[in-house]
């Protein structure tokens, strides 16, 4: 199987340590060497199951064909614009064996959502819950978004503080995001103009149709 947007291998060194060959491909660099460290840590067994290749989503060429390809973690949406979204489709359909399935998720920010942080609270960052660290200092996650509903695409804003026991702040880092976003009509429309037959769209990876309350959509196509 193949991974578009392989990043540090998350969920790559599952599928090899489960005994699966797959390819782990990644636009950027620092990501493709976080992965080959942590690659080497592996027995030997999982290591030769996984490649790590240097390429864009949007422009690959391979020489394999794959039965299955993912794209987890929403990282479909770095494609911020229609021609990219379409482009990457269409080299997942040119890279699957005829009935080979392709796997992605997409966040769906619904109006709700998108209205409770823009306005009167634009610019303040929104904060999730601090995260116990195993040394008794916490991470604080903060986001900030700023939505453009024509181009349909947001500007993530994204704040990590490592917080000692003492409560000072050891490390803060700062991510910036422009990201997609995709309603089901658009994912259905890109799909079919890809290729694809047998859509599938399902809420918050539950087995459960989209709804008004949806936030992820997981995506299924096949190559016919
Ligand atoms: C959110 S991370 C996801 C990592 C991994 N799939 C996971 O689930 O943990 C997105 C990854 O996509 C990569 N990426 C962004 N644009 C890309 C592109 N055009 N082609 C290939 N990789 C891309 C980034 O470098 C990053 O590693």
């Amino acid at each position: 199987m193949l991974e578009l947007g392989a990043g540090t291998g998350r969920t790559v060194l599952p599928v090899a340590r489960a005994g699966i060959e797959i390819d782990a491909l990644d636009i950027a660099e620092e990501m493709r060497l976080y992965l080959t460290e942590k690659l080497q840590r592996e027995p030997e067994h999982v290591r030769k199951k996984v490649r790590i290749l240097a390429g864009d989503m949007t422009s690959f060429s391979l020489p394999d064909h794959y039965r299955l390809i993912q794209i987890p973690f929403r990282s479909f949406l770095h494609n911020t614009g229609p021609e990219a979204q379409l482009a990457c489709l269409r080299q997942c359909h040119a890279h699957l064996e005829p009935g080979g399935l392709l796997a992605f998720d997409v966040f769906l920010p619904s109006e709700d959502y998108m209205s409770a942080f823009e306005g009167d609270y634009e610019g303040l960052f929104r904060t999730d819950a601090p995260y116990p660290l195993p040394d008794g200092g916490f991470l604080l996650l903060s986001e900030w978004n700023d939505y453009d509903r024509q181009a349909q695409t947001v500007r993530a804003v994204h704040r990590y503080e490592l917080l000692a026991r003492s409560g000072g702040i050891d490390q803060s880092l700062y991510q910036i995001l422009d990201l997609a976003f995709l309603y089901p009509h658009d994912l259905q429309r890109l799909l079919t103009a890809a290729g694809f037959t047998d859509i599938t769209l399902l809420s918050d990876f539950t087995d459960q149709p989209v709804g008004p309350e949806t936030r992820d959509v997981a995506v299924m196509a096949r190559r016919p």
